[in-house]
């Protein structure tokens, strides 16, 4: 990347953590730093810490981690230029010149500007001859004119390069096309040929206004019905929500989930803004918390068949985790909403407004489908009912909620409060109890390094990986003492090949006189980057004194000698020999 280290340093030192933080999420102190609930994943007791010292925060729950470039990269769903970008906007800085002409980044740009060409191509395709079965389909399913101009929808007509051949007459490269998705590599020869053709498109724009994918629907009964755009630089399918950039701003602090692109746009023409779907997968976590920061209650509008009934099941915990009220909506007679809003004609918006208003909430539904699987009329049917419906009861978190729902139950099935409210106690304490011991298993496995996916060694060699580790905090932590430490340390010392390619990194550019953490976005991963900030948040700077960086240096000195049996498989005798000398 090739912004100036002294304009990030300036950026990072104008836009300070916690007051940027803040103006997302409500922080308290504890101790030096600033704890919150997480942003990122769905918590109830705060394990998102602020490091004011070195500018850095840190989550113990899902192990994100940066400084103010990163926060706003996740938070905003931003690249790392437009990320830096917007907090040089907000510190009043002005962006150095010449500095976009990072690959990643330009790749981006053209893949926004490829998707922006095609939605415009596939609309007026729409509307010209060549799109006339296509706009048939779409006036046949009831969707207006402006409904249509509305969701920018288009066609992609039967040719097999008519996309391909507009877009490079625009000046782009196949390559591009081929990264956008928009077009496919032929099998033998470097031709590229369209993706969709005779589809109806919806296009998928993202909260800042970019297309950033499409759908494509066959107008017959062929499969696949739907085909989406794949991953690519600009998008992520299970980090996106179709029509959240319309739901943004309905003004409701309420969203509407349904399952696919017609009843999103079915549910708006009937005057509802606020519906949003997935695209083609099952409700993901990113996309519960992306709910969470527009809206404080989702209604699950989810066709009534078996698979919808399914996907209702699995996306309540999720979206419970994220925070979010539940309501549940459901469609009568087998229906989707689109279907259901159609079959009532001009009444579909007041037929459609009043199961919004009738649907209950999630523990409602629950107990309803409980209830008409278990025979009501026999004792035993009574009796398991029951039983379900105290489990039920028992993970709602709020003691006002649960309270309603027992007394509910109980005047209903005419038993007494005290041995319901008994039988669901005891579910809660075996569930605390549960949830503590998975909670210290966490923090144990995490302690050890078992389980870890990127530093896999740390559990195979904890002495030598944990002073690394230290060391590297130290050595962060206090820039000045770099050569103190390079005599006494080398790379080739280091055990743990992570701790190794961090502590080469930073000495290296401490050495330049850089600031250790300004630019590791462009030597380590996401995750890589996540465990420098959670290496950083255990070792502060003021635990680490002097002596425990003598400490670190000679246990790191002692287990340099000592070789893994892999080490030793991998010698030739003569290596042997050198390596039972040194330690005589
Ligand atoms: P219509 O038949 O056009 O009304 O669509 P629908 O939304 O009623 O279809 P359905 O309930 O079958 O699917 C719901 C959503 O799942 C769609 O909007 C798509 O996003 C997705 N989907 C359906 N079929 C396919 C498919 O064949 N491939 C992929 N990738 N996604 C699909
Ligand atoms: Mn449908």
């Amino acid at each position: 990347m090739a912004f100036p280290e002294s304009f990030l340093q300036e950026l990072k030192l104008r836009n300070d953590i916690t007051e940027l933080v803040s103006s997302y999420i409500t922080l308290k102190r504890r101790g030096r730093n600033m704890v919150g609930l997480c942003p990122f994943h769905g918590e109830k007791t705060p394990s998102f810490n602020i490091y004011t010292e070195n500018g850095s925060f840190y989550c113990f729950g899902c192990g994100v981690g940066g400084d103010v470039i990163t926060f706003v990269m996740k938070m905003e769903n931003l690249d790392y230029v437009d990320a830096v970008k917007l907090l040089a906007q907000r510190a009043g800085m002005n962006m150095p010149e010449d500095s976009y002409d990072d690959s990643m980044s330009r790749i981006r740009t053209r893949v926004y500007e490829a998707n922006r060409e095609a939605a415009r191509y596939y609309y007026k395709t729409l509307y010209s001859p060549d799109g006339k079965s296509g706009l048939d389909y779409f006036h046949g399913r009831m969707l207006s004119d402006r409904t249509i101009r509305h969701f920018g929808l288009g066609f992609a007509d039967d040719d097999w390069s008519s996309l391909c051949d507009y877009l490079i007459g625009k000046g782009f490269t196949k390559n591009e096309l081929t990264a956008a998705n928009l077009a496919v590599k032929q099998r033998s020869g470097s031709g590229v040929y369209d993706r969709f053709r005779n589809r109806v498109m919806f296009p998928i724009i993202d909260l800042r206004g970019n297309v950033v994918a499409f759908g494509g629907r066959i107008m017959t009964d062929e499969k696949p019905k739907y085909l989406n755009t794949s991953d690519t630089p600009v998008f992520k399918k299970s980090e996106n929500l179709f029509s959240l950039n319309n739901a943004k701003n309905s003004g409701s602090r309420t969203l509407i989930l349904c399952e696919g692109y017609m009843d999103v746009i079915a549910v708006n023409q009937a005057g509802f803004q606020n519906a949003v779907a997935t695209l083609g997968t099952a409700l993901t976590k990113e996309q519960a918390m992306l709910m969470k920061r527009y809206a404080d209650e989702v209604v699950i509008c989810y066709d009534s068949d078996e698979a919808g009934q399914k996907a209702t099941a699995r996306a309540i915990p999720i979206l419970r985790s994220a925070g979010l009220l539940i309501r549940i909506l459901t469609v009568p007679s087998g229906k989707d909403p689109d279907e259901f809003i159609k079959s009532k004609g001009a009444d579909g918006a007041a037929a459609f407004k009043n199961l919004i208003d009738k649907s209950g909430n999630d523990v409602e539904y629950r107990l309803e489908k409980l209830k008409s699987s278990y025979n009501l009329n026999s004792s035993d049917g009574k009796v398991q009912f029951l039983e379900e419906a105290a489990r039920v009861v028992a993970e709602i978190y709020s003691p006002i909620e649960r309270e309603v729902y027992i007394s509910k139950l109980c005047k209903e099935f005419e038993i007494s409060k005290d041995s319901f409210q008994r039988q669901v106690d005891s579910i809660t304490r075996r569930k605390n109890r549960e949830d503590k011991r998975k909670e210290i298993r966490k923090i144990r496995n995490d302690l050890s390094g078992r389980g870890d996916k990127l530093d896999t060694e740390h559990a195979k060699k904890p002495r030598s990986s944990s002073a690394e580790e230290a060391l590297i905090a130290y050595l962060i932590n206090n820039p000045d003492s770099v050569e103190y430490i390079s005599e006494r340390v080398d790379p080739g010392m280091f055990r743990n090949e992570l701790m190794k390619r961090y502590f080469t990194y930073f000495s290296d550019r401490i050495a330049q006189e850089l600031d250790p953490l300004n630019n590791l976005t462009a030597d380590f991963s996401e995750d890589e980057r996540s465990r420098v900030y959670k290496i950083l948040s255990k070792h502060s700077a003021i635990a680490q004194t002097r002596s425990a960086l003598d400490e670190y240096i000679k246990i790191i000195n002692e287990e340099s000698k000592r070789l893994s049996k892999k080490d030793l498989s991998n010698m030739t005798a003569e290596e042997i020999q050198k390596y039972l000398n040194s330690k005589k």
